[in-house]
């Protein structure tokens, strides 16, 4: 008997079932006697002892459903090791449910928190497989997360609809695209849909400079520039701050995100109108892309393989396009970000995008 336990946790995107889908399916055509525990709402099902048993039959129907069957919820990393408000202890209290499932494995999907935990919980000795999600695509170790190119899917088509109504106006829109410390998600559907200037966490921006790529446009006769914004957008000046004194900052200022402190700002000094979009969670919803359909269904395929293996403690992650298992301890704890010195913003810079640079 193989006993599996199951979840997903922070932040949902396109591809979790799928995910599931291609684990359940992987491990039920090779093994017979098998149960699967889902537990609800990611590591708050493991805390608490909330799942339900689930069949091949719950996967079945579900590669092209957004979302997770499963729900899901953010228990933060750092917050694991201190009790919950009536004194439990959350990671004694995540061992005893998976001791008394009497699980062989627990797979978890997420993104960089999940992972750490994931990691911790390994440590402590339980079989873990862990899963890359994130549409941010910055967890280490992985060339690629599943979730990433649906979202640069939706946030490319925002920009793209964008473009035909700016190009009917003088004017200058700015499209925020989800990412707070990284950028992957902004750099490609910036380039995707041919944005003017792309301003990321990883590369803080000068306002001269952003004007001064408006004012080129202007010159080569074009009425209307696009800005791709990531959330963690961050000004030379501000990236001079500590964090604290960056996040005080943040919490006094006026404006709801970067987004709208640039639109002021380029408006004072162009006399230029500004509009504003920001796609927000829809960046996170519907179905996922084919890509992601079938990256999900092979790191599942993966991930099941390393079950019947009885190869624990890693992530499934994608390099040069095969699937391989990377050590939870290697991963956990690390961001792969966009370096301003990468090839795809060399070459983004040579066909005249701005990073502001
Ligand atoms: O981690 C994925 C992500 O979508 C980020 O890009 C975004 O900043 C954040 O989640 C939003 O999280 P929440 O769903 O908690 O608002």
């Amino acid at each position: 008997m193989l006993r599996i336990g199951i979840l997903t946790s922070g932040g949902d995107c396109q591809a979790l079932n799928a995910t599931m889908r291609g684990v359940v399916k992987g491990l039920c055509n090779q093994v017979s006697d098998i149960e699967i525990y889902g537990f609800e709402k990611g590591y708050h099902g493991l805390i608490y002892g909330e799942h339900r048993m689930l069949t091949s039959k719950d996967f079945s129907g579900i590669l092209m459903q957004g979302g997770t069957i499963l729900g899901t919820s953010r228990q933060p990393f750092k917050q694991m090791r201190e009790p919950d408000e009536n004194g439990l202890n959350k990671v004694e209290a995540m061992k005893h449910t998976y001791h008394k499932l009497r699980l062989n494995c627990l797979v978890v999907l997420g993104g960089n928190g999940t992972q750490k935990t994931a990691n911790l919980l390994s440590e402590e000795g339980l079989n873990i497989i862990a899963l890359p999600k994130t549409i941010d695509n910055d967890i280490w170790g992985t060339d690629m997360t599943f979730g990433f190119q649906s979202a640069v899917d939706i946030a490319t088509n925002v920009i793209d609809c964008i473009h035909t109504t700016a190009a009917s106006h003088n004017r200058v829109f700015i499209v925020e695209i989800m990412g707070h410390k990284v950028g992957w998600l902004t750099l490609h559907a910036g380039i995707a849909a041919g944005a003017d200037i792309i301003l990321l966490p990883e590369i803080p921006y000068d306002l001269e400079s952003v004007l001064e790529g408006i004012e080129r446009r202007k010159q080569q006769g074009k009425d209307f520039t696009i800005l791709a914004v990531a959330e963690g957008a961050i000004s030379k000046e501000d990236a001079k701050l500590s964090k604290k004194e960056l996040r005080k900052k943040q919490e006094q200022s006026s404006y709801p995100s970067v987004s709208y402190q640039l639109a002021k700002e380029i408006e004072e000094r162009t006399g230029q109108e500004v509009r504003i979009t920001i796609p927000g969670h829809t960046q996170r919803g519907g179905s996922p892309c084919p890509y992601d359909r079938v990256l999900s269904t092979r790191i599942g395929s993966k991930a099941a393989e390393l079950i019947l293996n009885k190869e624990y403690g890693y992530m499934v992650a994608v390099k040069n396009n095969e699937m391989v298992k990377v050590p939870l301890s290697e991963i956990a704890g690390k961001l792969k970000m966009v370096s301003p010195d990468a090839e795809i913003i060399r070459e983004a810079k040579r066909i005249g995008i701005s990073f502001g640079d």
